[in-house]
């Protein structure tokens, strides 16, 4: 698959096949995720790969209910470390930087899943301590997505339409 293909044929997907993901798969899903630009290169991410039911149940309930998270195989949650973007980049790093790397982890993430044959989905809607509670995080991580991930059951659907390029560009 080209990067074009990979970029607009990503849909997110919210139903997927039981069917288990093996470790080689997920493993190369986090190194696509540890290839994603940081500012700095400090790289300000953490990820937790979550397998249990139980933790999955746990996330559906940070994520107000989104049961889909648990239906998936295995989720991704990807966190931020804004204090290591801090030491280099201060409140910018904190506020800014890492969360855009982490925003590009995710993305890498779910482009390599299309490559495997897998789908996924972006779940930004969810209580940040919930997460933190249920992984024991240490206070200065931040969960910023979680990412289901497994086999599609079907075909995806039709896209959503996007803005035309018209309306969000400005050439000078
Ligand atoms: C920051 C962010 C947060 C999102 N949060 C959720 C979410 O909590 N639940 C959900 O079902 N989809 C969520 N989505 C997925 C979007 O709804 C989806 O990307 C959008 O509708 C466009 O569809 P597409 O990804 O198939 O192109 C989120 C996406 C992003 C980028």
């Amino acid at each position: 698959m080209n990067v074009y293909q990979a970029i607009i044929n990503r849909r997110s997907t919210r139903k997927f096949k039981g069917d288990i993901v093996s470790d080689q798969i997920i493993l190369k899903l986090l190194d696509a995720a540890r290839w994603a630009p940081s500012g700095g290169n400090i790289q300000p991410w953490f990820f937790y790969v979550v397998e249990d039911r139980n933790k999955r149940e746990q996330l559906v309930a940070a994520a107000l209910g989104q049961k889909f998270i648990a239906e998936a195989p295995f989720c991704i949650v990807v966190c931020a470390e804004p204090e290591m973007s801090a030491i280099r980049y201060q409140q910018r790093g904190a506020e800014l930087y890492c969360l855009q790397d982490t925003a590009a982890a995710v993305q890498n993430i779910m482009l390599a899943a299309l490559e495997e044959g897998l789908v996924s989905c972006w779940v930004g809607a969810f209580q940040e301590d919930k997460v933190q509670q249920a992984f024991d995080m240490p206070r200065n991580r931040r969960p910023v997505a979680i990412i289901p991930i497994g086999y599609p059951v079907k075909e995806p659907g039709k896209a959503p339409v996007r803005k035309e390029i018209a309306e969000i560009s400005h050439w000078v």
